[in-house]
């Protein structure tokens, strides 16, 4: 049987990371994208493959037409075919700024990656999703986006980021309508506060929040939680779910008295 092959967007670290090892250890090849040097990334890359997965790594900016199209040929070459594309690259806006200050640049900066990268990348997996369905119609695909509370939780002080990822939340029902006639699933997964570098700055901060009772389950997140829930997608676990978010915030965004 060959082995399906997924593709995770900004997988040399954190959340990404850890969603590649879950799905590793679930036995599928990889093609790990981020805008590193490959040089740079010999421990992670050899970790993956110590789960005897196949891993190539594909360099490449998924907020330019140019990185997504590299990225893509790249797995065309090398592996022929695409089960699962897995969108979790993103930034945090470089200084976080109030809204009544934010630059056009600064909001161009978060939406052309979180968004307009996620939503492109998306594009171009799909048509070639469906070109591979039509020709094998056994052949399983799916998408997962990875979005974030701050899809529907206000953050004044980064409000490109919760419009960015609030447009990833509508991007996942688009493409799950999309594709619903060619059997291939839209997931939206929306972690909480998980503890990454993207957090590191931010860790007093939410230590202290936490203790506090921000989350009902009291600790961080990490990225083996998301990786965890990106797992049971793909195995299939949700077969009649397409285009639902998944929380994984440790009861966050419950509203609470
Ligand atoms: P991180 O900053 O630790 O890792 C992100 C990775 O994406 C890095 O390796 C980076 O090089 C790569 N990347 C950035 N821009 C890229 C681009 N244009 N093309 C390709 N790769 C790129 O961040 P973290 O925390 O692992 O976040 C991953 C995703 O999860 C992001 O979309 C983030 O918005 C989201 N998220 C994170 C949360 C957290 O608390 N850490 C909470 C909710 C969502």
């Amino acid at each position: 049987m060959t082995r399906k092959v997924a593709l995770i967007t900004g997988g040399a670290r954190g959340i990404g990371f850890g969603i590649a090892k879950c799905l590793a250890k679930e036995g599928f090849d990889l093609a790990l994208n981020d805008i590193r040097d490959e040089s740079l990334l010999e421990a992670p890359l050899r970790e993956l493959r110590n789960f005897g997965a196949k891993v190539i790594y594909c360099r490449g900016d998924i907020a330019s037409s140019r990185g997504r199209d590299s990225i893509i040929d790249k797995i065309k070459t090398h592996y022929g075919s695409l089960n699962v594309l897995v969108n979790n690259a993103g930034v945090a806006p470089r200084e976080r700024k109030d809204i009544l200050e934010t630059t056009e640049k600064d909001f161009e900066f978060v939406i052309k990656t979180n968004l307009q990268g996620t939503y492109f990348l998306s594009q171009a997996v799909s048509n070639w999703m469906i070109e591979q369905k039509k020709a094998d119609p056994g052949f399983q695909a799916c998408i997962i986006n990875i979005s974030s509370i701050s899809a529907t939780v206000a953050s004044v002080n980064r409000g490109e980021y919760c419009i960015a990822k609030a447009g990833v939340s509508m991007t996942t029902q688009l493409f799950a309508v999309r594709l619903g006639e060619f059997d291939i699933p839209v997931f939206e997964i929306r972690p909480g506060v998980i503890a990454t570098d993207m957090t590191a700055g931010v860790k007093d901060k939410y230590d202290k929040l936490i203790e506090e009772g921000l989350c009902v389950q009291k600790r961080w997140g990490i990225p083996n939680d998301v990786g965890l829930a990106v797992a049971a997608l793909v195995r299939g676990d949700f077969p009649y779910s397409t285009g639902q978010v998944i929380m994984v915030d440790g009861g966050m965004a419950i509203p609470r008295l």
